[in-house]
């Protein structure tokens, strides 16, 4: 069933009363990676809905929010046949009112500074208050059980997480990992503005964070050292944002890694701004 309107989703949902409730928050031009996440949901839940909805509070004013890839039709369809019960798929309007999007005129969620002042909040500023907004407001519409989240936007679920925490959500977050073309490549809908050639140049992310893990593997812990790995990979093809290996939970430095961080990568290629990131424990 594919609904717009929030109280047409509201009057289904006080239906289920008694029922699991999973949400599978995404912005639609639907991969693997959000069908993985969709069959985790079924797995889990007696009812799951799957929220299509291309959030302008999230895009930087030069981001790509009018060319982001819009396939309603085929979305509904590919969550028709994993067995969803609910698309919705709000307007902005419906979602925001008519009125400015900005915050002087809308209540937002601003996530704490220690969380969003690195990785990808650094050059995005503003990115997870609009992800945490959108996000809150989908749970008090939705009100699910359960909610799932990639690890293929580590940041994004670290800071979902610290959300519910803090703000008392009564959902469970559950991580899913993150789903790989053979070749490695993250699967990501930005992957559709990617020439051929430029494909092969987005391999060297994965390639990285292989080689990363690879050197944990055999004893090296100074991240420093891990970190200069990478610069081997490196051409003038990719335009290399960042590097970090972090905790992954709490997203702290450290000066040695152990079996709890992660690396991470933000990196250009052929225009088009590609992340990933492994665990390198486990
Ligand atoms: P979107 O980019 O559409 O992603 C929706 C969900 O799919 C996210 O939780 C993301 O981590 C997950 N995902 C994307 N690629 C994946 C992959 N290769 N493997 C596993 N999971 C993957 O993230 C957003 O939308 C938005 O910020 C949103 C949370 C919906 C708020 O607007």
């Amino acid at each position: 069933m594919l609904l717009h309107k929030i109280d047409e989703l509201r009057s289904v949902r006080r239906e289920w009363a008694g029922l699991s409730v999973g949400l599978v928050p995404t912005m639609g031009a639907l991969h693997e990676g959000h069908l993985s996440l969709i069959k985790k949901a079924k797995e889990t839940c007696d009812k799951v809905i799957v929220s299509v909805f291309v959030n302008p509070i999230q895009f930087g004013p030069s981001e790509d929010y009018d060319k982001y890839p819009r396939t309603l039709d085929r979305d509904t369809e590919l969550c028709q046949k994993e067995g969803v019960d609910i698309v919705f798929a709000p307007s902005p309007d419906e979602m925001y009112g008519g009125g400015r999007l900005s915050n002087d005129t809308l209540t937002y969620v601003c996530p704490p500074f220690f969380y969003v002042n690195k990785l990808c909040g650094k050059s995005r500023v503003g990115h997870f208050d609009g992800v945490c907004t959108v996000v809150l407001k989908l749970f008090n519409i939705v009100q699910p059980d359960y909610a799932f989240f990639g690890q293929k936007d580590a940041q994004q679920v670290v800071i979902v997480k610290k959300m519910v925490k803090d703000l008392n959500v009564p959902v469970e977050i559950i991580q899913c990992p993150i789903v790989r073309e053979e070749s490695g490549l993250a699967l990501s809908s930005r992957n559709k503005y990617l020439s051929e050639a430029g494909k092969k140049d987005a391999l060297v992310l994965s390639a990285i964070l292989n080689n990363i893990k690879l050197c944990y593997n055999r004893g090296i812990t100074d991240v420093s050292a891990l970190k200069e790995t990478a610069y081997g990979f490196l051409t003038d093809k990719h335009d290399l944002e960042y590097l970090e290996i972090l905790d992954k939970n709490t997203l702290e430095e450290k000066k040695n890694a152990d079996n709890d961080s992660i690396a991470l990568i933000a990196c250009r290629v052929d225009g088009v701004r590609l992340i990933d990131n492994m665990y390198l424990g486990g």
